[in-house]
């Protein structure tokens, strides 16, 4: 089945109002998941969202014998009872990139891995250099053959290096903490990226055992401490940053009064800098966000900014789609310059159809002049974040839009569609048969 979403846009009005909950991140759950490989007991993770990314991570562990139990609704628990086997499933590390995250803790812990070139979101090429190198360092042999990896270690043990990581990768950083963790001696890594989610994993693993230093800071020290012991420590999934953040510039564009829970503000400092500069009535609090008094400021009367996406904490490149949507209603030109991969502008000729004034100077600028008027389209969803930026798009725009392809959408937004009705969204799946 591939489902679409049906869209009544609201033509500009902002009435959008009531409560909505920020779900566990992605990109923190899943090399959470990956973790369960340093331990020698169960791993219990707690706060994850019900997403398919999800699902194609606990499949790529049952694919290499690790048992993987959902124990409650929002509960996984993960134990490695046997010796595994070491080659992922093609199928699901093809669909998804974060399965590169799993290699550091298979090999670190079984000296062997295979696996195809990870798959995941057409953002850009995606190399995975920087892991075969760091491997390489760490004294594994690496063997390529087509679009497959084999890398094998002697003796079935890492050891520690020091890695300086030539361009700054978040899961380059996550998978050789873990990895180092279980190699002998001492690995550093150099040009670590700072992503919060680094720093709450490091937290939770040195909690139960591991002793790394540094998390959340440009280099970072780990001391191979061998297998870890969780006894019943619980890792909880932090509150989607990326998430909170789309909700925040939905609310900008289309709440009277919006309130954004279960999330950490201090995780989108940049955005709401960015969004309250350019007149958004926002007021923070511990763990929600709310939009207020909204209804009042139109959207025209908001100004444009510039924006340059960054490594954390400067702006997240998977924001950008939904703030390319946001600048096509504000007063002003804005110029965004999209730094991490270069494939990720593409999906802006869709909001051209729908009426944006958005030019492209090159694959990675373009530059944009609001406010503009924004008509329903039909859309196809091109990649998770781009997907949910044509979803706020067709809230905005005037009539009824239908975006196809929203298995994109699904991998990384949990039942988005009931929570955004719960808010006042017109929004309906319907379900295509595949052709
Ligand atoms: N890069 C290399 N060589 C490598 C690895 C990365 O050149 O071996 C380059 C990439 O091509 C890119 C840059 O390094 O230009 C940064 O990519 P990074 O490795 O940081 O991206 P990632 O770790 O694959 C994670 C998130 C992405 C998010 C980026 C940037 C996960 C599972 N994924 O990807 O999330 O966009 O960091 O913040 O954590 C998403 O959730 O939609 C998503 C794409």
């Amino acid at each position: 089945m591939k489902d679409s979403f049906i869209v009544t846009g609201l033509g500009g009005k902002k009435t959008l109002s009531g409560s909505i909950a920020v779900r566990g991140a992605k990109n923190a759950v899943l090399p959470a998941m990956a973790s369960a490989l340093l331990f020698k007991d169960t791993l219990t993770i707690t706060n994850v969202p019900l997403i398919q990314d999800v699902d194609r991570m606990a499949e790529l562990l049952t694919g290499l014998g690790v048992t993987v139990e959902k124990t409650s609704t929002r509960r996984y628990q993960i134990t490695v009872t046997k010796a595994v086997n070491t080659s992922f499933a093609t199928g699901a590390a093809e669909q998804l990139r974060a399965s590169i995250i799993l290699t550091g803790p298979t090999l670190a812990r079984f000296g062997s891995v295979s696996f195809p070139h990870p798959g995941g979101c057409v953002i850009g090429p995606r190399p995975i250099d920087l892991f075969l190198d760091g491997f390489k360092k760490m004294g594994a042999h690496v063997k390529i053959t087509k679009n497959h990896y084999r890398i094998t270690t002697k003796e079935k043990k890492l050891h520690g290096a020091t890695i300086f990581f030539r361009v700054i990768s978040v899961t380059a950083t996550e998978t050789f903490m873990m990895a180092a963790t279980l190699a002998e001696g001492k690995t550093v890594l150099k040009n670590a990226a700072l992503e919060p989610e680094i720093k709450h994993l490091a937290d939770f693993l040195n909690s139960c055992g591991a002793n790394i230093k540094g998390a959340g800071t440009a280099t970072i020290e780990i001391e191979g401490t061998g297998l870890l012991q969780a006894q019943g420590k619980k890792y909880t999934t932090l509150p989607d940053r990326i998430e909170a953040g789309s909700f925040l510039i939905l609310g900008a564009l289309s709440a009277d009064d919006l309130l954004i829970t279960d999330c950490n503000p201090e995780h989108v400092s940049m955005l709401i800098e960015l969004l309250q500069f350019s007149g958004v009535p926002i007021e923070v609090e511990k763990s929600s966000i709310r939009i207020k008094n909204n209804g009042k400021k139109r959207n025209r009367d908001f100004k444009a900014l510039n924006i340059r996406t960054h490594e954390y904490p400067g702006f997240a490149t998977d924001l950008q789609a939904p703030m390319v949507v946001y600048l096509t209603q504000v007063t002003g030109q804005a110029v965004v310059f999209e730094t991490i991969f270069e494939g990720r502008l593409q999906y802006t000729s869709d909001l051209v159809r729908m009426g944006a004034d958005i030019t492209m100077w090159d694959p990675q600028r373009v530059m944009i002049t609001g406010p503009r008027t924004l008509r329903s389209r039909e859309l196809e969803g091109p990649d998770l974040r781009a997907g949910l930026a044509f979803v706020i798009a067709a809230i905005v725009a005037k009539g009824r839009s239908v975006i196809n392809n929203v298995y994109y959408i699904d991998r990384g937004y949990e039942s988005i569609e009931e929570r955004l009705q719960n808010i006042g969204v017109s929004i309906e799946r319907t379900k295509n048969k595949e052709m």
